[in-house]
C-alpha cells in the first residue's frame, strides 16, 4: 500500500472506530486486488470508498461545471429524499465502504443534509463532503456540532471575498469541531500560475490541505486540461513543490496525459457514487453525468452489468479500445484513491 493512504487509512480509523465488514472488505479488497482476474466480475469484495449525489441544486454557475451551465434538465434538480438515501446507505454494495461523501451540486443546500451526517456517521464511516463554502456561516453551529469528518471547500475567484471569511469563521471553530477543514481550486492550463496565491492563503488560513484539481472538460474545449508534457507547468509546480514542502499539504494537480496506453485508474474498482435515482457513476469523472448505463443499486448485477465489466476490462487491458469515456480524463494515467 502507497505510504501517503496508509497514512490517510489510519487517520480514517482513528476518527471513525470501524465495523468489522468494513475492516474486512479492507483486507478481501487488498488481497483480491492482486489477481486481474478478480477485478472485472467484482465478487469477492464491495466498494472501499462511496457517495450519495445528495442534491443537484447549486446558488453559482460555475462555467467550467456541469451544474453551472444552464441546461434545462439539471435545472430540474432532482434531491434524494430521506427515505431514499436511507435506503440506499444501507444497500449491501455500501456496507463494506470505509469513507462516503455527500454530493452535491450544493451539499448545503438540501434539508437534511446533517441528518444524512449523523446517519451516515452511525454506520461510521468516514463522512466528507465538499461545499463551495457560500453557506458556511448559515450553518456553521451545526457543522460544529455535526459529527461530519472532512469538509473542502472549492474556492472560486467570483465568490472569494464571502468564502474566506466563511473558512475563517470555520476555522475558529475546528477544533471544537474536531473537523479537517481543506480548501480546493480548479486549475487549468491557462492559470496554474495563480497556484501560489493559493498556497500562501493556505498557509495563512492554517487549513489541514490544499488540493489543485485539474480541469476536467465537461463541455469545455480538451485544451483547457493541464497535459504531461507543459513543460513550464512541470518547472513551476517543481519550484512550487520545493519552495513550500514543509509548510502545507498541497495535492497539486494530476496532469493529463498524451499517450491512452498508460492505464492505472482503478476507480472503477474501488468506488461507487449513486444520484437520487439510485444509477450508479463509476468514478470522479462520471459522479455526474453516467446515468443509468452503469447499472442502478436496485439491479441483481449492481456494480457488475456489462458496460462495468467492460469498462474495467479497458483498464486492466491496452489492446481494448478505451470507452469513450475516459478519453481525456487525468485520472486515466493515475490510481489516485488506490490502495494498490
Ligand atoms: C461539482 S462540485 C460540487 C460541490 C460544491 N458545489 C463545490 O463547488 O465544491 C465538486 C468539485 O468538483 C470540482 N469541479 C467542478 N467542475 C469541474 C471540472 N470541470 N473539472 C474538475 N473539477 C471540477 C469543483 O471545483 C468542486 O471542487
Ligand atoms: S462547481 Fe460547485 S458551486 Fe460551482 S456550479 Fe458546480 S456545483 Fe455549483
Ligand atoms: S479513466 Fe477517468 S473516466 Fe475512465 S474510469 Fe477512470 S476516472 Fe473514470
Amino acid at each position: 500500500m502507497k505510504k501517503s493512504l496508509t497514512k490517510r487509512y489510519i487517520r480514517h480509523f482513528a476518527a471513525k472506530r470501524p465495523r468489522m465488514a468494513q475492516v474486512t472488505n479492507l483486507m478481501r479488497y487488498l488481497f483480491f486486488s492482486n489477481f486481474k482476474s478478480s477485478l472485472v466480475n467484482i465478487k469477492r469484495f464491495k466498494p472501499v470508498h462511496s457517495g450519495i449525489i445528495i442534491t443537484q441544486k447549486c446558488n453559482l454557475k460555475c462555467e467550467f461545471c456541469v451544474y453551472g451551465i444552464p441546461d434545462r434538465d439539471l435545472q430540474s434538480k432532482a434531491e434524494v429524499t430521506m427515505e431514499e438515501f436511507k435506503e440506499m446507505i444501507h444497500h449491501p454494495l455500501f456496507r463494506g465502504s470505509i469513507k462516503f461523501a455527500l454530493h452535491g451540486g450544493e451539499p448545503l443546500l438540501h434539508k437534511h443534509f446533517f441528518d444524512f451526517v449523523d446517519i451516515s456517521s452511525n454506520l461510521r464511516f468516514f463522512t466528507t463532503t465538499t461545499t463551495n463554502g457560500v453557506l458556511i456561516d448559515a450553518f456553521l453551529k451545526d457543522i460544529v456540532r455535526s459529527p461530519l469528518n472532512s469538509i473542502t471547500v472549492s474556492l472560486y475567484d467570483s465568490h472569494l471575498p464571502r468564502q474566506l471569511e466563511n473558512l475563517e469563521k470555520l476555522l475558529r471553530e475546528r477544533d471544537k469541531a474536531r473537523l479537517a477543514v481543506n480548501i480546493t481550486r480548479i486549475v487549468n492550463n491557462a492559470d496554474f500560475l495563480d497556484m501560489e496565491r493559493f498556497i500562501k492563503l493556505g498557509i495563512e488560513l492554517r487549513v489541514d490541505g490544499l488540493m489543485f484539481q485539474n480541469t476536467l472538460p465537461y463541455k469545455t474545449k480538451k485544451d483547457v486540461c493541464i497535459f504531461d508534457d507543459n513543460s513550464e507547468y512541470i518547472e513551476f509546480s517543481g519550484a512550487l513543490r520545493e519552495k513550500y514542502k514543509d509548510r502545507l499539504d498541497v495535492t497539486f494537480p494530476i496532469l493529463c496525459s498524451r499517450s491512452d496506453k498508460n492505464r492505472k485508474c482503478r476507480q472503477p474498482m474501488e468506488l461507487i457514487s449513486v444520484n437520487h435515482r439510485g444509477e450508479i457513476s463509476p468514478c470522479c469523472k462520471m459522479v455526474f453525468y453516467s446515468k443509468s448505463k452503469y447499472g442502478n443499486l436496485s439491479n441483481e448485477n449492481a456494480w457488475n452489468n456489462s458496460n462495468y465489466r467492460h469498462l474495467r476490462s479497458t483498464l486492466l487491458d491496452n489492446n481494448f479500445d478505451l470507452v469513450g469515456d475516459c478519453e481525456c480524463c487525468y485520472f486515466l494515467s493515475n490510481n489516485i484513491y488506490g490502495l494498490r
